[in-house]
């Protein structure tokens, strides 16, 4: 039988694979003889994907919100990818940094602007009624959400800004995680006692936080930024993709949430209790939080006017 150079090539490159794990190349080729050709949907994993819409009620409605938050943790967990590429590349370049901070953006962008769909596509009447059967839950529990801030910037500006004087990145990242901005939410804002919903949240994830924490503290998007050359520091571009993400995470979602939920929860009159039971209005506008992943890359004004402009 003829073999072609190129052929030949290719067995030798992978009897070259194989023997480096110690594995004979002729099983995995006899292998190859009974393998099931590849479908879209074994790929996708349609089925699995399509398996995990389950309402707790009756209402129509409440798929278009089981479904949009799903989108989210998707697009959550493609945003978290890129930002490990960026984290762990070895010889960071400007180039990569700029071009994987506009995958990231464009997959918040996303979020942003498909808000509408929480916003205008439910009915009202129905989100007042299903939204009863899911207290205490919240959107606040989201942990792809605390990941990605985790993993954007250094933890003194995830701090709640009253304290921000007293830590620095010599505090034990337990006391750290205890004061990060979003604890305000998890607690009782007039005798602080933290709620159900934050206890469940830390009960799941706080070990994976504290972990994660620890890992990007060098990590960080911010971190890479400030380890590049003082030079490539300077390059507009990334500068600008930098700032893009900044303002579309923290000010532009933050917004569209906010005015989705506003919405909602001021649709009905007498006392407005978000589900997870923070004093949501207070909490949730950017010029109260003060989130900002890269104050350095903002004029003082840019710095005092923040979220203002968005109101
Ligand atoms: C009608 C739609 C929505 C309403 C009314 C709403 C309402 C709220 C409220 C009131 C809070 C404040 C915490 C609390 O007391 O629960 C909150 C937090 C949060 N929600 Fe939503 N939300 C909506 C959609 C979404 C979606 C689609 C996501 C995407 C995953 C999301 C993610 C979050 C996150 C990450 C927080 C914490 C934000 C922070 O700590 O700054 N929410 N939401």
């Amino acid at each position: 039988m003829d073999i072609s150079n190129e052929r030949q090539q290719k067995i030798q490159n992978l009897e070259e694979k194989f023997n480096k794990i110690d594995q004979k190349l002729d099983t995995h080729l006899e292998g190859l003889l009974w393998q099931k050709p590849i479908t879209y949907w074994d790929y996708i994993q349609t089925d699995a994907l399509l398996s995990l819409q389950t309402q707790r009620t009756t209402l129509p409605d409440e798929m278009v919100f089981i479904m949009y938050h799903q989108v989210n943790e998707l697009l959550f967990k493609m945003i978290l990818w890129e930002i490990e590429q960026v984290s762990y590349a070895e010889n960071l370049t400007t180039e990569f940094f700029t071009e994987r901070l506009g995958r990231i953006s464009r997959y918040f962008d996303m979020l942003t602007t498909s808000f509408t769909i929480m916003q205008d596509g439910m009915d009202v009447k129905q989100y007042m009624k299903f939204r009863n059967t899911l207290t205490p839950a919240s959107g606040f529990q989201s942990a792809q959400y605390r990941l990605v801030e985790f993993a954007s910037t250094d933890l003194i500006n995830l701090i709640d800004a009253r304290y921000r004087e007293n830590i620095d990145r010599n505090t034990p990242y337990e006391h750290a995680f205890e004061h990060l901005y979003w604890q305000a939410a998890g607690k009782d804002y007039k005798t602080g006692k933290k709620s159900y919903l934050i206890n469940e949240f830390e009960k799941k994830y706080k070990k994976e936080f504290i972990d994660f924490m620890q890992e990007y503290n060098t990590l960080n998007l911010w971190r890479k930024f400030k380890q590049l050359p003082e030079s490539d520091q300077q390059n507009e571009s990334l500068r600008e993709a930098m700032r893009h993400y900044d303002k579309t995470v923290n000010i532009t979602w933050v917004m569209g949430h906010f005015n989705a939920a506003k919405k909602y929860i001021e649709s009905e009159s007498g006392p407005q209790e978000a589900t997870g039971g923070s004093d949501w209005k207070k909490y949730m506008l950017p010029q109260y939080q003060r989130r900002i992943f890269f104050p350095e890359l903002w004029s003082e004004e840019e710095l005092a006017n923040w979220g203002k402009d968005a109101l």
